[in-house]
């Protein structure tokens, strides 16, 4: 019997790579994002993923994508992103709405809709893809640092609640990845900004990197869970310390 895995944000990096990498690992993948095209150019390249339109922001798109499925064995709560670096005394409210919108409620969204049938499932893994910056705060991390610890708190909470039931929570927290859009998002679009964060810095995470950890915690035995998985490049240290050439 084939598992269900849906990946929220597999429109590209993370998200993308995660859906490849469990479509090889033989779920069939549930790929969710806004830009359709994207995921119907995934879904005709990797046999195996089934694209999704979803907002995860919206209630009724997230309904929709619960009603349309049969099982779900794995939920990951990729979907998500950060908005400028401004300092918290310069910060614009509606940007810090958005980040939480995204990361923290549209995680909150998909968990509702999809608890139940992770715990149905007899051995459901719920993936909460975080970040470094719920871990430590960084200047100008401002509403993104604080959405990333929202997550990260609400992957704690749901472990405890839900112990007992047959459902694993994993955290997974990267620190710097190199996919094509974070930083581009980051710096409204600004390409310049966004190269200059990985100027230098030898071999930062790809997003297979961080797929191929994802495979690994949802592929362990259903009694081992993994509560969180920190994974940096090797050039990054800490937060504040990225060597760079
Ligand atoms: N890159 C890094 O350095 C890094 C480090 C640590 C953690 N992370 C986290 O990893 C996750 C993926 O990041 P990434 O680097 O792969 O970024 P990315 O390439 O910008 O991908 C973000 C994904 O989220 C989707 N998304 C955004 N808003 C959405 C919405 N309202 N509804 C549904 N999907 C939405 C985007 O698809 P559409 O625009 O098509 O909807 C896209 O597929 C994020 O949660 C990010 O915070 C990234």
């Amino acid at each position: 019997m084939r598992k269900t895995a849906v990946v929220t944000g597999a429109s590209s990096g993370i998200g993308a790579a995660t859906a490849r990498r469990l479509a090889a690992e033989g779920f069939d993948v549930v790929a969710g994002a806004r830009r359709r095209d994207r995921l119907d150019d995934l879904a005709a390249e990797v046999p195996g993923i089934r694209p999704v339109t979803l907002d995860v922001t919206s209630q009724e798109s997230v309904d929709e994508l619960a009603a349309s499925l049969d099982r779900c064995d794995v939920l990951v709560n990729n979907a998500g992103g950060a908005i400028g670096l401004e300092p918290v005394a310069g910060a614009d409210v509606a940007d810090w709405q958005r980040m939480y919108d995204v990361n923290v409620l549209g995680s909150l969204r998909l968990t509702r809709a999809l608890l139940p049938r992770l715990i149905e499932s007899g051995d459901g893994v719920l993936l909460m893809l975080t970040s470094v910056a719920g871990l430590v705060s960084y200047e100008g991390g401002g509403g993104y640092v604080a959405a990333k610890h929202a997550q990260s708190s609400m992957a704690e909470v749901l472990r405890l609640e839900l112990c007992g039931e047959p459902v694993r929570i994993v955290e997974v927290a990267p620190g710097m990845v190199h996919t094509e859009e974070f930083s581009l998002n980051r710096f409204r679009g600004d390409s310049a900004a966004a190269g200059h964060v990985y100027q230098g810095v030898p071999d930062p995470l790809s997003a297979d990197d961080v797929a191929d950890a994802i495979a690994w915690c949802v592929t362990r035995p259903a009694h081992v869970n993994i509560d969180r998985l920190v994974i940096r490049p090797r050039a990054q240290a800490a937060q504040h310390k990225v060597h760079r050439v």
